[in-house]
């Protein structure tokens, strides 16, 4: 019942000497105005070859134009708009969503293909910051969209957990650390004594040294320094999972940096076996083409680099889950990182990195500025999440008192506004922090689309029915609902096109606003023989919401 399929397959005849129906298909556009029709055609681009003003293609084509579908078809200068039979098309497409329920608007794409998702990836002995959020956000709601398209979705946690920075921390914590303040407040104290190092380390540069000497020795498995390193991992992995718990996220595999240090040392020696390995400024690189930076493999003391453990974990991935697909959702500042790592990888021959894509996204900005790690300024996801969610409570508290699971509503809705906040912006975007934007729950906000389904079911509750189409419907209010129903598959192929969990949350709130202004024009419950229709509409975008919602990765509560 895809009104744009019904549409190609009625011009293919009359054009079928000039286009082939993938062409007709991508021209198929939506008129500007409501008024001018569900579809046009175009024909500007048939004129060469037709040898035919665009206007008269367009009045010739709309008097051939037919299907059991199409009400009628007319040109209007150089397009033949189509208006479709209302009745019929309303009752097939509430029929499909009654019928289908959650699994409406899934494809099959992705034919089953492994896709993996490296998202999250917070550092440990550092904050989980609002940039690892957004990567969070992000990731979860691509797999989701992933997966309903088709593809088995793997999900990874790169945790930041190996690198020169915990040798620093080390060496911090050996000098001036205290054993009682680290287990009292992990994180915050860490971070500390890692700000402190680096402010010591500009009068006394033998501690950089040092920090060094302790990262090649974690590295060669020194029991001292090993146990320190999982002393710090622990404790922060419990931080984390606590804002993971708050989200609903979860991962398949946890496997950090650390867990590729004993993957590494064969592609360091298949480089040096190709050749690829050059020494360089007191490192071994590999070159990645005139005018750009080499690509840092190992320093002269042996200890490996970031990018070293991102070549172990693309090779390992590619063996272990043969992907189809391999997503990084990172930050945009990461792209020459992933471009150098493609890079070596097409000059080891692994033609496969071409399925290796980068998905980056804009940076948080607090008074327009990046918000930085190091000097200690930055905003704990987690209160963000919290003060959310106590903000919801009193909105509860106020509008609906008698609520019963008030602490639950309150935390889906919290959690959803922030969570919606970030998906509504395409992800390049770079988003200013503003938590009282984020708490807004009017508007265009999660709670906003989470409150319309409430009012969805609400109906649904009091009429005790989910409706049955019959006759289908034809009034304005109702077709226009009806139409954004039907655009909700093409909204979930498009979103994972172009990894845009935006195209998703900005489908929701039209669809939201078209069913309240139907909400506010039409008797719903009137006793009547459209009922059934009526009814069915609200059932299928209660089912519609909810899934869209779920793939953002934000609960639908019942009642709020
Ligand atoms: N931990 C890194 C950071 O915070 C992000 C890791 C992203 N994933 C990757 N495979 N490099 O910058």
């Amino acid at each position: 019942m895809n009104m744009k399929d019904i549409f190609t397959k009625a011009l293919e005849e009359p054009l079928k000497n000039e286009l082939s129906e993938p062409q007709i298909a991508s021209l198929i556009e939506h008129p500007k105005h409501e008024a001018h029709g569900d579809l046009a055609f175009p024909c500007f681009q048939l004129a060469k070859s037709m040898k035919k003003p665009p206007h008269m293609i367009a009045q010739e084509l709309s008097e051939v134009v037919a299907s059991q579908e199409i009400e009628k078809a007319v040109a209007a200068g150089p397009y033949v708009n189509v208006f479709f039979k209302r009745r019929k098309i309303s009752a097939g497409i509430l029929e499909e969503i009654l019928r289908k329920g959650a699994e409406y608007g899934s494809n099959t794409t992705g034919e089953k293909g492994n896709t993996v998702f490296d998202f999250s990836s917070p550092n440990i002995a550092k904050p989980f910051s609002m940039g690892h959020l957004r990567s969070t956000i992000i990731g979860q709601a691509l797999a989701n969209i992933a997966e309903k398209n088709g593809f088995n979705c793997v999900r990874i946690n790169h945790l930041g957990d190996w690198g020169t920075q915990f040798g620093k921390l080390m060496c911090a914590y050996t000098r001036w650390g205290a054993e009682d303040d680290v287990r009292k407040c992990p994180i915050p104290t860490l971070m500390k004594y890692y700000v402190d190092f680096h402010e010591k380390a500009e009068n006394d540069p033998s501690l950089l040294e040092e920090g060094r000497a302790w990262f090649k020795k974690l590295e060669l498995g020194d029991g001292e320094a090993t146990k320190l390193w999982k002393w710090f991992r622990d404790e922060s992995l419990k931080e984390f999972e606590r804002v993971y718990d708050l989200l609903g996220i979860r991962f398949d595999h946890v496997q950090g940096e650390s867990f590729y240090n004993d993957k590494m040392t064969p592609v360091v020696a298949e480089l040096t076996e190709k050749g690829l390995l050059t020494k360089s400024e007191g490192a071994y690189v590999v070159e990645t083409g005139p005018g750009k930076p080499p690509c840092l493999i190992t320093k002269t003391d042996g200890t490996t680099l970031y990018a070293t453990r991102d070549l172990a974990a693309a090779v390992y991935r590619k063996t272990t889950f043969d992907f189809a697909k391999s997503v990084y959702v990172v930050g945009a500042e990461q792209q020459l990182h992933f471009d150098q790592i493609k890079n070596v990888l097409r000059k080891m021959g692994r033609e496969w990195e071409k399925d290796m894509v980068h998905v980056p996204f804009g940076l948080i900005l607090k008074d327009g500025k990046k918000m930085s790690t190091r000097k200690g300024k930055i905003i704990l996801l987690e209160d963000v999440l919290k003060d959310a969610i106590s903000q919801a409570e009193e909105n509860i508290a106020l509008k609906n008192p008698a609520l019963e699971n008030k602490a639950a509503t309150a935390r889906e809705v919290g959690v959803g506004a922030v969570v919606f906040h970030d998906l509504k912006n395409e992800r390049m975007n770079s988003v200013e922090f503003s938590l009282e934007q984020m708490l807004t729950f009017e508007g265009e906000t999660g709670p906003y689309v989470q409150y319309t389904n409430v009012r969805a079911r609400s109906i649904l509750t009091k009429a005790r029915a989910e409706g049955t189409p019959q006759e289908g419907l034809e009034d304005d209010a109702s077709w226009a609902v009806v139409k954004e129903l039907h655009e909700f598959p093409d909204v979930v192929r498009r979103a994972w096109q172009t990894y845009e969990p935006s195209v998703i949350a900005r489908y929701l709130l039209s669809l939201a606003s078209a069913f309240n202004k139907y909400y506010g024009k039409v008797k719903i419950l009137e006793n009547d023989d459209c009922l059934g229709d009526r009814l069915s509409v609200v059932a299928s975008v209660s089912i519609v919401l909810q899934e869209g919602l779920r793939l953002l990765g934000i609960k639908a509560p019942r009642q709020m």
